[in-house]
């Protein structure tokens, strides 16, 4: 049984009161027995509440700020191991614990690489140092982006770029993670790489992950711990199907959430994007996974010992073609005019793109990520058990945006904010939605 292995288990997880971090522990408390779970929270435990309160009607997040078997640490990744917390604590953290998920990172797609090393990829080579250390240690769970490989689509001639579970060398060498520190090095230094300015990513945060991802398996070599070493790699998180509840989602984690917002606020008939695909509407995809899949992806391989790279993705069978993301949009605006994709083979940095492209590159790309290793643990799985999890995606509706309004109205909102638009202008745009949480401003 899955849920037994988190029998008197300890669990350390950083980035808890975000989107997957609160889905993770919200499964754990209800379905497993762990015997205790520290939680990293910049603010503790009045900052944690606050954040649930903000996300979550008020019976989840009590399960969550209520638990007895949780404690939140009031402390902050940064570019040394003791995440501002005192000596005793780390102390006993590297005593108990026998997992810990790192999900906390800045999900800026746009910050500069110079940014991200210290707000990807120095936290988490810090942790990965700080967790080898760790005796009980079971296994360290790295949340990357499937993305790590969309420099793929570059150097591919293919309208659907297939991306295993595996690393791609950027070095055409067999092992890049040797290279890393070396990589590592020369970021810190100049804010760059040879290999990032040769290879074509489509935001610095993509090349942020793969560098993170090869920093953490080399330590790991290092410590002859490779085992104990899984990477999740999950495509676009969107809502969630089942659990907390239908339609969990936080407006600034979920990309396709913000792309909605700025379609229903363009004024605009036209909108330019970019694609190499002869029939976009019908060839170019979106891999939108919810964020229930990844939560149980991570949880169940935990469970079976899975090592190495996952991906928590919608898959071939559950990814959307551009067509059926456009048509959600078109529901959900409120101006009587559609827009229409206008395509062009420009590049995905061109200036001439619209926002909505320049912000999310991957509109008009198409990638058709492996879930092999998912598949297989699945086998594993006792088939009356496996009906309790949620492994796969189930699109057995048409896709819709409807039970997201409130965010996409919330997203809007700081989008007319920062246009200086009159914030009556949201209401015209947009359409209203209901909502069972009482989610205002960013906590
Ligand atoms: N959302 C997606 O579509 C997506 C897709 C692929 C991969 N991922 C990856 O999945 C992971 C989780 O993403 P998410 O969507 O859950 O993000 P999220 O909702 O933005 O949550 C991020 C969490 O990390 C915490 N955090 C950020 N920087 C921190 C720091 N320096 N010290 C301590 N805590 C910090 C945040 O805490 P505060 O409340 O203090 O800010 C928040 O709890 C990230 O690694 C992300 O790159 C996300």
């Amino acid at each position: 049984m899955i849920w037994n292995y988190y029998q008197g288990k300890i669990l350390f997880i950083t980035g808890g009161t975000g989107f997957i971090g609160t889905t993770v522990l919200y499964r754990l408390l209800t379905q497993a027995s762990p015997k205790h779970i520290y939680v990293l929270c910049r603010g503790g435990y009045e900052r944690a509440r606050a954040k649930w309160e903000n996300i979550l009607p008020a019976s989840v997040a009590n399960t969550l700020s209520g638990s007895n078997r949780m404690t939140i640490l009031d402390g902050e990744l940064g570019d040394t191991a003791t995440m501002d917390l005192p000596e005793e604590t780390l102390q006993m953290l590297k005593e108990r614990v026998h997992i810990i998920i790192h999900a906390a990172a800045s999900i800026e797609l746009k910050n500069s690489l110079r940014e991200l090393s210290y707000t990807v990829i120095a936290p988490t080579l810090c942790l990965t140092k700080y967790a080898l250390k760790f005796p009980n240690l079971e296994k360290f769970v790295f949340l990357s982006s499937a993305y790590v490989n969309a420099h793929l689509w570059k150097s591919s001639k293919s309208c659907d770029v297939a991306v295993e579970e595996r690393l791609y060398s950027l070095e055409g060498d067999d092992d890049s993670c040797q290279t890393a520190p070396e990589v590592w090095r020369e970021v810190q230094a100049s804010g760059t790489s040879d290999e990032y300015t040769t290879h074509d990513f489509p935001w610095p945060y993509a090349y942020a992950k793969h560098l993170a991802e090869r920093l953490v398996l080399n330590k790991a070599s290092e410590r002859d711990a490779l085992d104990k070493i899984l990477i999740i790699r999950p495509s676009v998180i969107g809502p969630a199907e089942e659990f907390p509840y239908h339609g969990f989602t936080t407006p600034y984690s979920s990309p396709s959430t913000a792309c909605a917002a700025a379609y229903a606020m363009h004024p605009g008939r036209k909108i330019q994007l970019a694609t190499r695909c002869e029939n976009p509407e019908r060839e170019a995809t979106i891999d939108e996974v919810p964020v229930d899949v990844v939560a149980e992806r991570i949880l169940v391989h935990v469970a079976l010992g899975t090592s190495g790279y996952v991906h928590a993705v919608s898959g071939e069978k559950g990814r959307l073609r551009l067509e059926e993301w456009w048509e959600a949009f078109k529901k959900e605006r409120r101006l009587p005019w559609n827009v229409k994709p206008v395509w062009t083979s420009e590049d995905w940095h061109s200036a001439d793109l619209h926002p909505i492209a320049r912000n999310f590159k991957i509109i008009g790309t198409s990638f058709a990520f492996s879930e092999d290793k998912t598949i297989q643990a699945a086998e594993k799985i006792d088939s009356k058990e496996l009906e309790h999890l949620k492994l796969f995606a189930k699109r057995d509706q048409p896709y819709s945006m409807a039970h997201r309004r409130h965010h996409i109205n919330h997203v809007a909102r700081q989008m007319a904010k920062k246009s200086r638009w009159p914030l009556c202008s949201v209401g015209w745009l947009t359409r209203k939605g209901k909502s069972s949480v009482r989610f205002t401003e960013k906590v």
